[in-house]
């Protein structure tokens, strides 16, 4: 029996909201495939930057509704047309999320720090002249700056802050943004991750990639951040005689 996912015929649409195209059925696609670990995983927080159409964030509720996950869903969208499509496609399905019309995830730090299980990302990664990044309507789903990196650069911090220990991002990319160096960005930050898709269209080359923290990698992270500040040793050794050194020093007061 095929599993439950948005309806096109159920997707709502504006001229100046992103109807959903070749890279949203590939994350949706992705979330399918991977959807025995996403029921397991029982996500309490599911939020997607960039809703568009409603098309992903009503997919994924569907999704883990199926396996009675008692998941809270919230989607952003920077155009306030799209929230508007986004709120007709989830009440077309059945679904709610809380929508929030901003700049990535600005003002949801505060609550949402460290809650998000999983997060879901089709961002802006055309490459285009960077002054059209964040411009009015439909140009705002696509404008991704040099090498499309704009808006993916200023996603990713933010997901490292919002997401919970055991959190997940599946995120949509092109060749031209590098989504290899992406991973090895994400590694400095403790993230390991997976291409977990790859689709060529006659356009473009998408890759969906999936991060999650890894304490290994968390650890290497944290013993590169200490040898880069010129401590005395290398590692976990050097972790640790800053720490006694702390220890001592603070007795000293
Ligand atoms: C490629 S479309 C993806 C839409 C939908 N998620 C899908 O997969 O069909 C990118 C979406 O991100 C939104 N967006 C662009 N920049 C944003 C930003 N800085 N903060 C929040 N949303 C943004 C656009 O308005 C657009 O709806």
């Amino acid at each position: 029996m095929p599993h439950k996912i948005a309806q096109i015929r159920l997707v709502s649409s504006h001229p100046e909201v992103y109807e959903p195209c070749d890279d949203s059925f590939a994350l949706v696609d992705a979330l399918l495939a991977d959807r025995k670990n996403l029921l397991g995983h029982r996500p309490h927080v599911c939020l997607e930057i960039g809703s568009g159409s409603g098309y992903v964030i009503t997919s994924l509720a569907l999704l883990l509704g199926e396996g009675e996950c008692d998941s809270y869903f919230v989607a952003t969208d920077i155009n306030p047309h799209a929230l508007k499509v986004t709120t007709e496609t989830l009440n077309a399905h059945g679904v709610h999320a809380e929508l929030i019309n901003t700049n990535i995830a600005s003002g949801l730090e505060a609550r949402l720090a460290g809650l998000v299980d999983v997060m879901v990302v089709n961002p802006p990664y055309v490459p285009t002249p960077e002054e059209e990044v964040g411009c009015e309507g439909i140009t705002s789903a696509w404008a991704g700056g040099e090498n499309g990196r704009t808006v993916i650069d200023k996603i990713l911090p933010v997901a490292d802050k919002l997401l919970s220990d055991k959190g997940w991002l599946y995120m949509v990319t092109l060749t031209a943004n590098d989504p290899s160096g992406l991973c090895i960005e994400m590694k400095k930050k403790g993230y390991e991750s997976r291409i977990v898709l790859q689709r060529s269209t006659e356009e473009e080359s998408l890759h969906i990639i999936k991060f999650w923290r890894d304490p290994e990698a968390l650890l290497e992270a944290n013993e590169a951040k200490m040898s880069n500040k010129g401590g005395s040793g290398n590692g976990i050794g050097s972790l640790l005689s800053q720490l006694s050194h702390m220890s001592f020093w603070r007795n000293d007061k």
